[in-house]
């Protein structure tokens, strides 16, 4: 019977090449070849299955005893090789090998310090979908179809099978989870988000087309541009651990704010001749709009509360004096190493 012949075979073929096997990675080769999952006693096992029943009953010892003979010329090499490493010196002069342990990336770093200084502050920490609906990221923020400031946020705009086309886009910012929050939250309420967003521009050394926000929201009572202004001095130097940094407000429009104001930043010790010296525009900020708060089912009447929203590769830049945004995004880890928290060993 033919396969008979190959049990035979296979057991002669383990017990040769079992043996023969020099090293550790050979016995391995030979394992795979020969019991492993896809090996040649799968086949073998697969033809047995499929031999008419009347044949089954002789055929099955001959089987049997062929897995057991593999088996054990597997077992007995193994044993072989395991004693022959014991039996090596070990010479303990020999270098031992470089280890590289992995380093946070600079941008979670600082994600996940501004999570804690803003918990330290009372803030929840959330998030929501990087595949958001055109109400969330535009129309409750007081941004209606048609609107012109649209345009100020180049959209991924993706069609739906059940949506359809321009429903759903890649969220353009983290102000989205406000408006998603709102109709969920009852005041007195404080979150933060800290998440990728998308944006249709040119990369160039400081624009890319998938970055990361903080935007964070109060909602209470008698809360002013003040508690604002506190909360932003607050969170910049928990964050750029610096003593100088000198803060500038100018007014400025975003639809979910009234009034609005867009917040300046320079080191005063910084080197004269370095950008970091000069004003630098970090973040957008203001009271929430009354029409944000209504959209999302809060009297504006009785409550009010501060937003604001900036670019935390903007704030690594700054931290750590990087001039290209690229380099955040790229994988090159030559450069991401040298501001990574954890070291080489
Ligand atoms: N969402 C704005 C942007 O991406 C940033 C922003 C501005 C957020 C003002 C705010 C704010 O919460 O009050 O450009």
């Amino acid at each position: 019977m033919a396969l008979t012949d190959d049990l035979q075979q296979f057991t002669a073929e383990a017990e040769a090449r079992f043996a023969a096997a020099a090293d550790p990675a050979a016995l391995e080769a030979v394992r795979v070849a020969l019991i492993g999952s896809n090996g040649r006693e799968k086949e073998l096992a697969k033809a047995f299955a499929a031999a008419p029943p009347e044949d089954k009953r002789a055929l099955g010892p001959v089987f049997n005893a062929a897995k057991q003979a593999a088996k054990a010329a597997f077992e007995a090499a193994k044993a072989r090789l395991s004693a022959a490493a014991e039996d090596q010196p070990v010479d303990l002069s020999l270098p031992v090998a470089r280890q590289r342990a992995g380093s946070i990336h600079p941008v979670s770093q600082v994600a996940a310090e501004v999570e804690e200084v803003f918990a330290s502050m009372g803030y929840e920490v959330a998030d929501g979908p990087h595949v958001e609906l055109d109400e969330f990221n535009f129309t409750r923020l007081n941004i209606p179809a048609d609107h012109p400031a649209r345009d100020h946020q180049d959209t991924f705009w993706l069609d739906h099978p059940q949506h359809g086309r321009g429903a759903r886009l890649l969220r353009t910012h983290t102000s989205a989870v406000q408006s998603r929050s709102y109709p969920r939250l009852k005041p007195p309420f404080r979150r933060v988000v800290v998440g990728t967003v998308f944006r249709y521009e040119a990369v160039d050394a400081t624009h890319d087309n998938t970055f990361h926000q903080v935007e964070g929201f109060l909602v209470d009572q008698d809360i002013t541009v003040a508690h604002l202004v506190g909360t932003i001095r607050t969170m910049l130097t928990a964050l750029l651990k610096r003593d100088d940094i000198e803060v500038r407000l100018r007014p400025s429009f975003f639809p979910f704010v009234e009034p609005g104001f867009e917040v300046d930043v320079r080191l005063t010790k910084a080197d004269p001749a370095s950008r970091f010296a000069r004003w630098m525009e970090l973040l957008g900020c203001g009271m929430i709009h009354p029409q944000v708060l209504t959209a999302g089912g809060i009297d504006p009447e009785a409550w009010q509360g501060f937003a604001f929203g900036l670019g935390l590769e903007r704030l690594v830049m700054i931290r750590h004096g990087i001039a290209d945004i690229r380099v955040m995004n790229g994988a090159d880890l030559r450069s991401l190493r040298q501001f990574g928290a954890g070291t080489a060993l």
